[in-house]
């Protein structure tokens, strides 16, 4: 029986504009996204079983349809229906370390594992590029999460140009466990609040992504230099999110005090992040802002930046 574990990175935005609205509710972003080392794991074997099963270590979470990966399964039996007669079902595991509903895009980034080992399990051969078509199908995040590494995202999210990948930043994460933001509040307060800004025509959107292209976040991903990265970071549903969480503000002025060299929410949050010069100073500023918040339900990562997307760990 063939079985394949992979890897499958989160995200952290650092950079997210809303520059628009679009028919099919959603909104044109320019987002600058990146891969970091916090992952879950995703094991996927075939042949064991008739349909889709899925498993999680986070009992949370659900196990049918209402995961973004299990709807990755489907969208392959259904797109692919000769080879998963051929195959068979798939027994998918997830043991998830990337928190949930955090801005991390951890729901995609397993939907983009299941994609991806799917395409090895039933030997489709799929390129990269049909690999993200496929996840755009699904959500905004998941074609990005299947190459990962950094790279402007527009449109909805789904249209990806590579950057230079960044690795070895390290950035120290803070998550409170019991708070969850819904991406799609978010984005609905934020056109209510702002939807008079966005704009209008197609040549003011693609003029918006041009300048963000030739623009400082892009030139110190570039050269990079951490401390420019920090100070160009920008996220525009910080807006919202914040006047509504205080816990999220006062996460970020923590990581402010605590001496790294620029923080910012990630995606609808409410996770914070914050850019460090060093692995040891990554450290200290974990050490810091737990003194400073001992609370039991926040959670600190130490993480770093990463040039891929999902990996292949073990083959049989
Ligand atoms: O695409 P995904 O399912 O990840 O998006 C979650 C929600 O976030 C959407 O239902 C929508 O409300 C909002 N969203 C948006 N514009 C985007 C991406 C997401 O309004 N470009």
């Amino acid at each position: 029986m063939r079985s394949y574990t992979l890897i499958a990175p989160a995200k952290i935005n650092l950079y997210l504009e809303i520059i628009g609205d679009r028919s099919d509710g959603y909104h044109e972003l320019v987002m600058i996204l990146q891969s970091i080392d916090l992952a879950d794991e995703i094991h996927l074997q075939a042949g064991s079983i008739d349909a889709i099963r899925l498993r999680c270590n986070y009992p949370e979470l659900p196990t049918d349809r209402g995961n973004l990966a299990y709807r990755a399964a489907e969208l392959m039996t259904v797109k692919f229906p000769v080879a998963y007669a051929k195959y068979g079902g798939v027994d998918i595991n997830i043991q998830k370390r990337i928190p949930i509903a955090a801005g991390l895009a951890g729901g995609s980034a397993n939907a983009a594992a299941v994609l991806v080992g799917i395409d090895l399990l039933w030997n489709l051969g799929l390129t990269l590029t049909e690999l993200e078509q496929l996840g755009s199908l699904l959500g905004s995040d998941i074609p990005f999460c299947v190459g990962g590494g950094t790279a402007i995202a527009t449109g909805r999210g789904e249209q990806l140009s590579p950057l230079n990948a960044l690795d070895n930043i390290y950035i120290v994460l803070g998550k409170y466990r019991s708070l969850e933001v819904s991406t799609a509040w978010a984005y609905k307060t934020y056109r209510q609040q702002f939807g008079e800004t966005y704009l209008r025509d197609t040549e003011s959107l693609a003029a918006r992504a041009a300048a963000v292209h030739s623009g400082s976040m892009v030139k110190a991903i570039v050269n990079r230099d951490p401390k420019e990265i920090a100070e160009k970071l920008h996220n525009d549903l910080e807006r919202v999110v914040l006047p509504e969480y205080p816990q999220v503000l006062q996460l970020r002025e923590t990581f402010a005090a605590a001496g790294v060299l620029g923080t910012m929410m990630s995606g609808s949050g409410p996770t914070v992040f914050g850019i460090c010069e060093s692995q040891q100073q990554a450290e200290q500023v974990k050490t810091r802002v737990r003194e400073t918040i001992p609370d039991k339900d926040l959670e600190l990562f130490v993480t770093q930046t990463i040039t891929h997307g999902v990996q292949l760990t073990v083959n049989r």
